[in-house]
């Protein structure tokens, strides 16, 4: 139960390099810090949300330093960079890695996920948790950087064993999850709170510590098999699913409008904490999906298995209330969910059951990438990373619309399917639910207790 020594901390130089500065101001914008007004005591508000506020990931800058790829690990909590690798060594990753660095002032942001963050609370659920978690963060990435009038482009589909072992990734429990590319541009203030040391010499370095908790976790990870698609050199701006937008407002605001405005969107989003059961305009809801079309740049296909379905079950126009299909806009017969049942879909988080629409994402069974799989399957980061950008841009969506919104990981797949007339091989990934807010109570979700799992 003793620990160890700590190890000497190399002394703090200032961040120097214009790509690392870059990188640091969008990680700032993008990910780490919120202007939203919340009554959440030590809780540090941040740019996405993420499952029980534990935000399981961080992440790697590689940027030409004095005319040197240089890779950096930053510590975002601390708001310092520790300089990993310099030169040859970093180059020779990024080739096996099919990447690069840019040479005039861009930045290649690296994303890694530690899944015993959120696995340590949520068990093997962590995992899924994790991916939609990262997808937030890296879809915010290339919102943020776009709100800047720069085009960012996520790379998924590239080799990661180089990469992760130039970043010291699976030694320490973490994947490289996704490679953003940010083109040259203003960097801001945001980067001068941060500091750079150097860790390039390994020996100084003295060993970091782990639990075997996480070890057993990560080796349970890595039992799991791996599936990817061929590499791909090229990223598309592309909706990340089909969405038929003609149930849109005809005079109504469509999608998240200029991008000029998306910084004030990110900066001031948040998670309802609880939903009055009073109802939202159906057009405030629909302009919230609408959202959900805004094009990504990333270098996944076009077309993705993956399906959205809209309830909207307690609008100010009830001649409006059904179960739709996003991808088609087909109306659905079914009768629409009561209160008591949206709480019970919701495992009992009685305070979300007010909600006036729920959003579903879901994907036949067969399109998850694996032994059996259908022809377009993507694996689990693949369709994680879709939901969680998505669910970013639903609640930018929704903030937009001025209607409160949270995402929800404790939701009962089957009694949703029932409610929605789902087919039975559909796997429903992720839920986020709008309505009427009242954020005078706690989030549960935040406590230490699992409560969105049935954890009593
Ligand atoms: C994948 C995911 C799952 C979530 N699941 C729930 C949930 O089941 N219930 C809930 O109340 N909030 C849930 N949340 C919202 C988080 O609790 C919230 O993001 C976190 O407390 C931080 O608060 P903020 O989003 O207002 O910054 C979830 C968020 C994400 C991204």
């Amino acid at each position: 139960m003793a620990l160890p020594a700590a190890a000497p901390e190399p002394a703090a130089e200032p961040v120097v390099a214009p790509g690392l500065r870059l990188a640091l101001s969008l990680l700032e914008e993008g990910v780490l810090t919120s202007r939203a007004n919340r009554s959440c005591g030590s809780y540090v508000a941040r740019a996405v949300p993420s499952a029980g506020a534990v935000y399981p990931y961080e992440f790697a800058v590689l940027v030409m330093e004095n005319g040197a790829p240089t890779a950096f690990r930053i510590d975002t909590d601390r708001r310092t960079c520790a300089r990993l690798a310099v030169g040859a060594r970093v180059t020779a990753a990024l080739d096996d890695s099919v990447l690069g660095v840019p040479e005039d002032g861009g930045a290649l942001v690296v994303t890694l996920t530690r899944p015993w963050l959120s696995m340590r609370k949520y068990g093997d659920r962590g995992y899924l948790y994790t991916q939609l978690d990262a997808g937030h963060a890296a879809g915010n990435l290339l919102l943020a950087a776009a709100g800047r009038g720069a085009t960012g482009a996520l790379r998924l589909r590239f080799p990661r064993e180089s990469l992760s072992e130039l970043l010291e990734a699976g030694e320490n429990c973490r994947e490289i999850h996704s490679a953003t590319l940010v083109p040259a541009g203003a960097a801001g203030e945001a980067w001068t709170r941060w500091t750079v040391h150097d860790e390039t010499d390994q020996e100084l370095r003295g060993s970091t510590w782990r639990s075997w908790l996480e070890t057993t976790c990560w080796d349970s990870v890595a039992a799991w098999p791996e599936h990817s698609g061929s590499p791909s050199l090229h990223s598309v701006p592309a909706p990340l699913t089909r969405i038929r937008t003609d149930r849109r407002p005809s005079d109504g605001q469509h999608g998240l409008c200029d991008p000029s405005g998306w910084p004030e969107l990110i900066a001031t989003r948040s998670s309802s904490k609880a939903f009055t059961g009073e109802p939202v305009a159906a057009d405030a809801v629909w302009q919230a999906v609408s959202a959900l079309s805004t094009p990504l740049a990333t270098d996944l296909p076009e077309t993705s298995p993956l399906s959205a379905t809209l309830v909207l079950r307690s609008t100010t126009d009830p001649e409006r209330d059904a179960v739709y299909r996003l991808r088609t806009g087909e109306r659905q017969p079914e009768r629409l969910p009561s209160t008591d049942e949206v709480a019970r879909a919701c495992m009992q988080q009685r305070a979300l059951a007010g909600a006036s629409a729920v959003l579903l994402l879901h994907v036949p069974r067969t399109s998850l990438a694996g032994a059996d799989s259908a022809a377009g399957a993507e694996n689990l980061r693949e369709l994680g990373f879709r939901c969680g950008a998505l669910g970013q841009l639903l609640y930018l969506g929704a903030n937009g619309a001025k209607v409160g919104v949270t995402a929800i990981g404790g939701f009962d797949t089957p009694l949703w399917r029932t409610l929605t007339g789902l087919p039975e091989d559909d796997e429903i990934l992720y839920a986020l639910l709008l309505g009427s807010p009242d954020d005078s109570g706690i989030k549960f979700d935040r406590l230490a207790m699992a409560h969105a799992q049935n954890e009593r």
